[in-house]
């Protein structure tokens, strides 16, 4: 895939350099749309962006290495995050965590061999109200049971 924008994606990176008077305060949602569009973010996208916006690679790569929501390795198609912090840990998280990655053949921060699936545990993620709780993708799921994961997860194997 050639590592480049389309022409109304850079009329999108024009809008939102505009919103700023510095082009670094822009490098944030730049990225997240570099992510959206080749997947991840690898050496070559980054040095695509710094370069729109006239950064360095080496401060794009910083604030990439820096966030955990930017990929540096290519990611499944389905991005699943569970979350064991202390609240969601009290609410059975980690076996949560067990039973997905039990599930899905895959440790944490691996991919499983189709591509379909990719597993992180996270710390907290804001929404210890619906404990436990996991994001797939950007969606958030509270109060989640096995029952639940489980029916989730076939229908995303059949999507
Ligand atoms: S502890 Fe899990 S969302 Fe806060």
């Amino acid at each position: 895939m050639d590592i480049v924008f389309s022409e109304s994606e850079l009329e999108k990176v024009e809008e939102i350099k505009s919103r700023y008077p510095e082009l670094q305060a822009a490098l944030m949602p730049v990225l997240w749309m570099a992510q959206k569009k080749f997947g991840w973010l690898s050496k070559e996208v980054m040095m695509y962006v710094a370069g729109l916006l006239d950064l360095s690679y080496a401060h794009v790569y910083g604030v990439a290495t820096f966030y955990t929501m930017y990929f540096k390795k290519p990611m499944g198609k389905n991005h699943i995050q569970v979350c064991t912090n202390v609240s969601c840990m009290l609410g059975e998280g980690e076996m949560i965590f067990r039973h997905i990655s039990e599930k899905l053949g895959i440790n944490n921060n691996e991919t499983t061999p189709d591509g379909l699936f990719s597993l992180e545990e996270v710390e907290c993620m804001g929404a210890c109200g619906g404990a436990p709780m996991i994001a797939i993708n950007e969606d958030y799921y509270e109060n989640v049971s096995i029952m639940m994961i489980d029916d989730k997860f076939d229908l995303l194997k059949q999507s």
